[in-house]
């Protein structure tokens, strides 16, 4: 088992040096990415993860240049030749390799790298528990895009760490978007309230596959309206969804115990109904 790179169509070893100068990721940020989960040996909802990938690509206006079929196939082929059965995929589009100039260059084609290594155990954290940090939400206006452009995700996320807490938690005009690598939920009265789908959160596939499959399975009420962090901390429960967090309880806000302080009821049976689709896909057992 060992983390694999794959570049221009070959597996290469994760320090080999392959990134050409002129990259327009490595110069610009001009790309898109996407990071998908590995269960089992077998990649969960790749096909909504691909489908994402493909928006982002539209919205860039970098031409498609792969199929569903072929992406599929390169990531079978890395946990294949990884031999990885639990870990996750990270593939990335940039527009291609040119002169550096702004606008966009002729006759080049986007280039795809990707690479996966094996998945640490966030177990302990989904059972106990993590603390949110509240910060400004400073980054661009095109949230909605999983762009290769990060900054204002990364310089949270720090923060958040410096803080002793796992996610930061953003409000822009008094409005909670989401955290710098998740979405934010709070449950109130028995309702899930998170921030509506616009250009100002990531549609998280996470959100996507607890609004469409999970809360109409346990006849839970979603509803997908702004709030304010003042509404927030006084949540009965907190929880924020991604590839990586999954279904991640969070304790407090700033310090601020939300409802008792414990992982609540409803977000436990979320985790297992999400534990429950995920088994059912890759064919895991408990
Ligand atoms: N996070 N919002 C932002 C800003 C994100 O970066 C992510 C993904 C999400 C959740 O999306 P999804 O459920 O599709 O992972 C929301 C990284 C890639 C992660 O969780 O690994």
């Amino acid at each position: 088992m060992r983390p694999l790179g794959f570049v221009d169509g070959k597996i290469i070893d994760l320090s080999e040096n392959v990134v050409p100068m002129e990259d327009r990721g490595h110069q610009f940020g001009d790309g898109i990415y996407e990071v998908t989960k590995v269960y089992n040996g077998r990649c969960f909802a790749l096909k909504r993860h691909m489908d994402r990938a493909y928006r982002s690509l539209r919205e860039l206006r970098i031409p498609i240049v792969y199929t569903y079929e072929e992406l599929e196939e390169m990531h079978n082929l890395l946990i294949k030749e990884s031999g990885i059965t639990e870990g996750g995929i990270y593939l990335q589009i940039t527009r291609g390799v040119a002169p550096r100039a702004h606008g966009f260059p002729e006759h080049v084609v986007p280039r795809l790298t990707m690479s996966i290594r094996p998945a640490s155990s966030n177990a302990n954290l989904l059972e106990n528990g993590v603390k949110g940090l509240l910060i400004a939400d400073e980054r661009w206006l095109r949230c909605d895009i999983k762009s290769l452009n990060l900054l204002g995700n990364i310089l949270g996320k720090q923060r958040a760490q410096e803080a002793g807490c796992y996610e930061a938690i953003q409000i822009r005009n008094d409005v909670i978007t989401e955290g710098t690598s998740s979405n934010f939920f709070i449950i109130k009265d028995g309702i899930l309230w998170t921030h509506p789908v616009s250009n100002l959160i990531l549609k998280g596939i996470t959100r996507s596959i607890i609004i469409e499959e999970i809360a109409p399975a346990l006849d839970l009420t979603i509803l997908e309206k702004t709030f304010t962090p003042d509404f927030a901390k006084k949540a009965d429960e907190a929880f924020v969804s991604g590839t990586t967090s999954e279904i991640m309880p969070i304790l407090s806000l700033d310090g601020i115990r939300i409802g008792n302080g414990d992982v609540g009821p409803i977000t436990r049976r979320l985790q297992q109904a999400y534990n429950e689709i995920i088994d059912k896909e890759c064919g895991r057992k408990q």
